[in-house]
């Protein structure tokens, strides 16, 4: 099958490519490269050994989405694309909602306009919002608490609403806890930009000497730590979740929902003695104040992807840590 996948040259994006080569799909890529580099094409051909058709598209430009279906036969979409950082979406929220849902939308008219009515779309357990308590199920109440959040909840409405309008639409959305690692052959992983803001670059670039120190925001959540839980997913378990969940729409119409996590959390200073394990570097770290917005404990109910998708996470914390620490001991300037 041909498979485009928007954002494949983002973090989670290539690991899904490999594993679609790896299962002999076709596979175009389209990015508009904001976030990530033209170099991590080169490193997803060098893995996988094949060239992989790839357009530099912005998908808020209806011409150039229109061309790639009218060059391919696309049979179904992975959607990737889209801005991620929270901060940045509460300074800049049109920018946000523009990108990713005014280019979801285009996306899906050109999609409908060539009959392609397949797509898995990249949603977040940040739709859990601040008022469930864990472990998530798919069928609690969303909500989010900043634009980044809001145009997931809102791009998981429109896509059903797309199925109830058009019922030939069939639309998996993929809830991710906490994707962290990196490809075993440390040729692709994370590559933030500037100063990250999530735990696990910033943690390796303390190990790896880029930075002075980590900031542990809280030690004192309800946690058996004080510090904050997460439902870490190794990138790669998280690819396969990918490959699965096309199986599954395959020859389907309908809307489904699988929350993608191992269906267990590790707490911040769990990350931190890990990581000093898989790279026997020193993580400095100190306790300072909470971060606005976040919550105590996130990780989910993993039991639908397993029961319908046959998918669950194989990886541990100290895969993760190990593979992570790969990637960036061999690309400490990023790609
Ligand atoms: P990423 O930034 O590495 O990848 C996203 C890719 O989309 C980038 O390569 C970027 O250049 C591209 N892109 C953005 N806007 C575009 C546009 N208008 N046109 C074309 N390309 C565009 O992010 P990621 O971590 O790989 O995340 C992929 C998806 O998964 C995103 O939708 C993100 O919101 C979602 N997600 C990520 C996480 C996480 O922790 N990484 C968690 C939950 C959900
Ligand atoms: C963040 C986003 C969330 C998004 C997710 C995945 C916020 C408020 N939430 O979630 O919407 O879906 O990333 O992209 O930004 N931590 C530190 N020090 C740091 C960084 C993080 O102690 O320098 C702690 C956090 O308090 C948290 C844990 O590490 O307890 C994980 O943080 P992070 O990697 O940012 O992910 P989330 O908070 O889950």
């Amino acid at each position: 099958m041909t498979v485009l996948v928007t954002g494949g040259t983002g973090f989670i994006g290539s690991h899904t490519v490999v594993e679609l080569l790896k299962e002999k799909h076709n596979v175009i890529i389209m990015d508009n490269l904001c976030n990530s580099k033209l170099e991590a094409l080169h490193r997803i051909e060098q893995i996988s050994g094949q060239k992989v058709p790839f357009y530099q598209v912005d998908m808020l430009d209806k011409e150039g989405v229109t061309r790639i279906f009218e060059e391919n036969k696309i049979d179904a979409v992975i959607h990737f694309a889209g801005l991620k950082a929270v901060g940045e979406s509460v300074t800049i929220p049109l920018k946000y909602y523009h990108n990713n849902i005014t280019g979801t939308l285009t996306l899906c008219e050109v999609m409908a306009q060539y009959g392609v009515k397949k797509i898995v779309f990249s949603s977040s357990a940040t739709v859990y919002g601040m008022n469930n308590q864990p472990p998530y199920v798919e069928d609690m109440p969303t909500s989010a608490t900043n634009p980044y959040g809001y145009t997931k909840v809102m791009l998981e409405q429109i896509l059903t609403d797309l199925h109830t309008a058009d019922p030939e639409w069939s639309v998996s959305l993929l809830r991710y806890f906490n994707p962290i690692g990196a490809h075993e052959s440390g040729l692709i992983g994370e590559d933030p930009n500037g100063i990250p803001n999530n735990l696990l670059p910033y943690v390796s670039q303390v190990a790896i000497g880029k930075l002075p120190c980590l900031s542990v925001y809280g030690n004192d959540y309800d946690t058996p730590d004080g510090t904050g839980v997460r439902d870490y997913i190794h990138v790669v378990d998280l690819a396969k979740g990918h490959i699965k969940a096309l199986n599954y729409l395959m020859g389907r119409t309908g809307v489904e929902i699988f929350n993608l996590g191992t269906g267990k959390g590790t707490s911040v200073l769990e990350i931190v003695a890990a990581f000093e394990k898989a790279s026997g570097k020193k993580v400095n770290y100190k306790i300072v104040g909470r971060r606005a917005g976040d919550i105590a404990s996130c990780y989910a109910d993993a039991s639908r992807a397993k029961k319908l998708l046959g998918w669950v996470a194989e990886k541990n914390i100290d895969d993760m840590c190990r593979d992570g620490w790969n990637f960036i001991s061999k690309n400490p300037n990023g790609l």
